[in-house]
């Protein structure tokens, strides 16, 4: 793999497409047994658009009943956070009554799990599990619980595999970190 140039800044390659895959493969067993034989439909809820690959790759591996949503929100500029959560665009379905699954790209500062969860329970979400990715573990500190983490990455800017640096990079299949 090369680095690649994206705007002003240089990444070099960090994860390959295949530990990718298999982090999918093991948040995806997990869901698969938890949600096994349930009586309900559950949301599964793409968060635009940075989950738009992990929330792909994660439904084709799962066998129960769901119905997908998506939404999309927006807080980073550049490689920064602003820690301020947009809602760009609404919910596309009805969450009211329904136990929802979020599918997030990747949870650093935790603002943007924290928001969502106070609005679909504002909807009438039942239960809000969350389901991610990566995790940056010495960033996150809020009090949300992270039931389905794929893999956990130091504090770090990355990009690939549908995240971003100011839209550009979400088209690689394996994921660059910001080369110093
Ligand atoms: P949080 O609200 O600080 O947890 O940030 C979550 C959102 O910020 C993610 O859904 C991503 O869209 C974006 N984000 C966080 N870290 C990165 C990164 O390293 N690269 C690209 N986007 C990121
Ligand atoms: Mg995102």
């Amino acid at each position: 793999m090369d680095k690649i140039q994206l705007h002003d800044k240089t990444f070099r390659p960090f994860i390959e497409n295949e530990k990718i895959e298999r982090a999918i493969d093991g948040v995806a067993a997990r869901l698969n047994a938890d949600f096994k034989g349930c009586s309900d439909i559950p949301v599964l809820l793409c968060v635009l658009n940075g989950s738009i690959l992990f929330t792909a790759e994660l439904m084709k591996r799962l066998d129960f009943p769901l119905e997908l949503m998506s939404m999309k929100l927006s807080s980073y500029q550049g490689t920064q956070t602003t820690g301020q959560v947009l809602e760009v665009m609404g919910l596309t379905g009805n969450v009211e009554g329904r136990r929802v699954i979020v599918c997030e790209d990747i949870v650093d500062t935790g603002n943007t799990i924290v928001s969502l969860q106070h609005m679909l329970e504002q909807k009438g979400a039942t239960e809000v599990r969350i389901c991610t990715l990566l995790l940056k573990p010495e960033v996150y500190d809020k009090p949300v619980k992270l039931d389905y983490v794929g893999m956990e990455i130091p504090n770090a800017f990355i990009v690939g595999f549908g995240l971003d640096y100011d839209d550009l990079g979400r088209n690689y299949k394996d994921i660059y970190v910001l080369d110093k």
